[in-house]
């Protein structure tokens, strides 16, 4: 069918029909709302890099997660910032440390949201490196046992999803067998399965206090340039256990979103990460893009292209929005 028989603008002329035929829904049910939690008492603190996210104490992250299941957000993903930082990060898995912590008072207050945690090490580091660092490598399997007791340590505090975003070789596996064994064969595993070396983490390293204090991440976190290997990193994250595998950062990567969505049946998480966030805020805060829309332009890409979830510190605007 050709013009003039055929006018695609028919469709466009009015809301309602737009609406009708439109393709692609965004909703905060999609969502998951990041938070970080800092050790203290009555913290509410600005993170200077990401303006409108905070840095909140256990007893503030109570009243936040609120908010965000009150905004009709289903998720919230935590991430720690311990007292104390050492060699093995071994903050990352005590039984009182405040990531534990936040999931048990979180939980108990707001029992229906759900609790994603980031299970890695780069926060409770000394070095800053996601892994146990020896003569100056990463040391892959002497960092799986750990990441397995950070994994469980959240499953015991009531997490009702793990997310390990270290990027070693055979974590998922080790994590899966390590929760079923201890009774916890219900607690699924959100894979950071496809994590790029990005640049757009960089306002999240201020977010979390986690920048390696030398190198970087490019030993661990995947090459920008490759797609084929993307697909190698999910099949075996699905072969070891993953029950959804993210993609992260997002927009830059929307072709491995299609690419992981026609290739595997498993839900696809995407993470719109910092500076995703810190560059629509900072063009919005000069007035030169209307944020709300840039906003809802730049999920429904990630959706269209073929995630279920998102990821996004922008969830609690657009809840509002919508
Ligand atoms: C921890 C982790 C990072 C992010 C999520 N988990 C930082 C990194 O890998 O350097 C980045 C999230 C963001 O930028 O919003 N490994």
């Amino acid at each position: 069918m050709m013009y003039p028989e055929y006018r695609p603008r028919r469709l466009r002329r009015t809301e309602s029909l737009r609406a009708l035929i439109r393709e692609t829904s965004l909703s905060p049910k999609h969502l998951i709302y990041p938070l970080f939690v800092i050790h203290g008492k009555d913290i509410k603190q600005p993170i200077e890099a990401m303006p409108g996210c905070f840095q909140f104490s256990v007893d503030r992250v109570i009243k936040e997660a609120r908010e965000v299941f009150d905004l009709g957000i289903n998720a919230v993903l935590l991430f720690g910032l311990p007292e104390k930082k050492d060699l093995a990060g071994s903050h990352a898995w005590i039984k009182n440390g405040v990531v534990q912590n936040a999931v048990s008072a979180i939980k108990k207050s707001v029992p229906d949201l759900l609790v994603v945690t980031d299970v890695c090490l780069c926060e409770y580091t000394s070095h800053g490196h996601c892994g146990v660092l020896s003569n100056g490598r990463i040391d892959n399997d002497a960092t799986l046992e750990l990441l397995v007791k950070v994994a469980l340590s959240h499953a015991r505090a009531g997490a009702d999803i793990v997310a390990p975003s270290d990027m070693m070789d055979g974590r998922v596996g080790a994590i899966r067998e390590a929760l079923d064994e201890q009774g916890f064969d219900q607690v699924p595993i959100l894979s950071y399965a496809v994590k790029y070396a990005s640049s757009f983490y960089g306002p999240f390293r201020e977010a979390a206090e986690c920048a390696p204090k030398s190198g970087d991440r490019r030993s661990y976190q995947m090459d920008c340039a490759n797609a084929r290997e993307a697909m190698r990193e999910a099949m075996l994250d699905l072969e070891e256990g993953a029950d959804i595998l993210m993609v992260k950062p997002a927009m830059p990567y929307l072709d491995i979103i299609r690419l992981l969505r026609q290739e595997f049946t498993l839900p696809i998480a995407a993470y719109q990460v910092s500076g995703e966030y810190s560059m629509i805020k900072a063009a919005s805060l000069k007035g030169w893009l209307d944020e709300a829309r840039v906003v809802e332009e730049s999920l429904l890409g990630i959706r269209r292209a073929g995630a279920d979830v998102i990821i996004t510190y922008f969830a609690k605007d657009v809840a509002r929005n919508l």
